[in-house]
């Protein structure tokens, strides 16, 4: 465990700082991963005091830890957090409250205040011995991300910085690296030769939240695209790396992204949703949303088709879809292997004859599904599919960390292989900038259906596992 650190948090009154920092710094100090010493200052413009942030944070904590709540877990936090307003002179006051060699800088701030606040970081001199923490979307698209870069690297080096996807701190997305290669069954059909296509569906039931003033400017490209699927997509299909090292595991990721061609916006369906039914009540339509302009073109639902072009995928069909107000809340993938040649079981209804398909669920259920064909037992040779199934939670007694606190972790200890690399951030926007350039039209969807008919023409003649 690192000793001596301190931890800033910019933007400390805000929603994430609410939602999922104070939370995961209780977790952490409940487990003993805090570090030993070291301040804890949280940033913001309003005008708060030391005693009104512990208020904020502790009912923040309170409410989202996922570890039991104790008093005296909390006492140890709060006794080090104490407030700094932002101002001209904010960042002298902070530096005089540092004590330690090194620190983590988490930018919980929107993007366009990065730039600022790294320059009055540095005009402190607190540059040397800091790691920054920031949230994607890194930029709003290539250039953009290119843009904010250059301006953190004017001051930072690019070990010095840790960019958030949330998803790489899910405990079932880290296991597919686990999945693919600690089980060489799995990785000897890992390709175009067994694999017909994949798909990954990121649903979700809920709206944008009271975020409609976020969401206006980001949409389901920026929001979950660029980032958080092409990010499980390349775990998914990257090479071996050479070993478990971050560079290593990073550098494959690259390596895939690079082989995912640009997409085709002929090949992407956006879709925004009108009101409807979800969990069996009325939901208003993104346009009506708070903050939502009311003739808005931002999409809630994309989906596309992606191609890999190298050895292991060429030819492999790749469906990426995520969206907002969808029946279900869930996050899976499946890999549907290829058909078995229909004319071999003549006495069987050709539509029983499903491939093999292996599911893993990301969440809410946290499981692996493989689904495989067996005999119905009779007198005939007739076949239905069956299901052999793994379930973190019966099989596993310890209940995984949630994603933020993995990553802030992780930064303390300067592990940096679950954050995303500058290079990583910088193809995945070329990848999406087609489809930013030349949007395809906007279709709307009923809240509580999948989205867009035009969704179901893009796989057709396969059709969605999630339906
Ligand atoms: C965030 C997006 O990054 O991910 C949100 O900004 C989205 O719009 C969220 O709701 C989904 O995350 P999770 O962990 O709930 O799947």
């Amino acid at each position: 465990m690192t000793e001596g650190l301190d931890i800033v948090i910019v933007g400390a009154t805000g929603n994430l700082a609410r939602r999922k920092l104070f939370p995961a710094l209780y977790d952490l100090q409940a487990q003993g991963l805090l570090p030993e010493r070291g301040s804890i200052v949280g940033l913001a413009r309003s005008p708060f005091n030391d005693g009104q942030l512990r208020g904020l944070a502790r009912e923040a904590a309170q409410k989202a830890a996922r570890i039991d709540w104790d008093d005296e877990v909390w006492e140890e936090v709060a006794q080090r957090l104490s407030f700094v307003r932002l101002s001209d002179e904010g960042f002298a006051e902070l530096r005089a409250q540092l004590h330690q060699p090194e620190r983590l800088v988490y930018l919980a701030i929107p993007p366009g205040a990065f730039g600022e606040t790294v320059r009055a970081l540095a005009a402190e001199g607190l540059v040397q011995g800091t790691r920054l923490l920031i949230e994607k979307p890194f930029g709003r698209d290539l250039s953009s991300a290119c843009a904010l870069d250059a301006e953190l690297r004017e001051v930072l080096d690019e070990s010095q910085i840790f960019r958030i996807d949330h998803y790489l701190g899910k405990e079932t997305v880290q296991n597919i690296l686990v999945f693919r290669f600690g089980n060489s069954v799995f990785e000897r059909v890992w390709n175009r030769d067994a694999i017909g296509h994949i798909e990954i569906t990121v649903a979700e039931t809920q709206g944008v939240d009271g975020r409609g003033y976020f969401y206006e400017e980001v949409g389901a490209l920026r929001d979950v695209v660029q980032n958080h699927l092409l990010q499980v997509l390349s775990l998914l299909t990257m090479e071996p790396p050479a070993s478990f090292d971050a560079e290593a595991v990073r550098d494959e990721k690259v390596k895939l992204l690079k082989a995912v061609r640009p997409l085709d916006p002929a090949r992407v369906v956006r879709g925004q949703y009108a009101r409807g039914r979800v969990d069996g009540r009325e939901v208003p339509g993104y346009r009506d949303e708070e903050n939502v302009a009311p003739d808005s073109d931002v999409e809630t639902f994309v989906a596309m088709r992606v191609a890999i072009e190298n050895w292991r995928w060429a030819g492999v069909p790749i469906y990426l879809r995520a969206g907002k107000r969808l029946p279900l809340h869930a996050t899976e993938i499946e890999i549907a292997f290829k058909d078995v040649p229909a004319p071999f079981f003549e006495a069987t209804d050709v539509s029983e004859l499903a491939p093999n398909t292996l599911t893993l669920c990301i969440q809410p259920e946290e499981e692996i599904t493989f689904s495989f064909l067996a005999k119905v037992p009779g007198p005939e040779i007739s076949v239905k599919p069956v299901t052999m199934n793994f379930s973190y939670d019966s099989s596993f007694a310890a209940e995984p960390a949630e994603a933020y606190e993995r990553l802030i972790k992780d930064a303390i200890e300067g592990d940096r292989t679950l954050f995303v690399r500058a290079d990583s951030v910088e193809r995945a926007w070329q990848i999406v900038q087609p489809a930013l350039d030349r949007p395809p039209p906007l279709r709307l969807y009923e809240s509580g259906s999948w989205g867009p008919q035009e969704s179901e023409e893009l796989i057709a003649p396969l059709r969605w596992h999630l339906r």
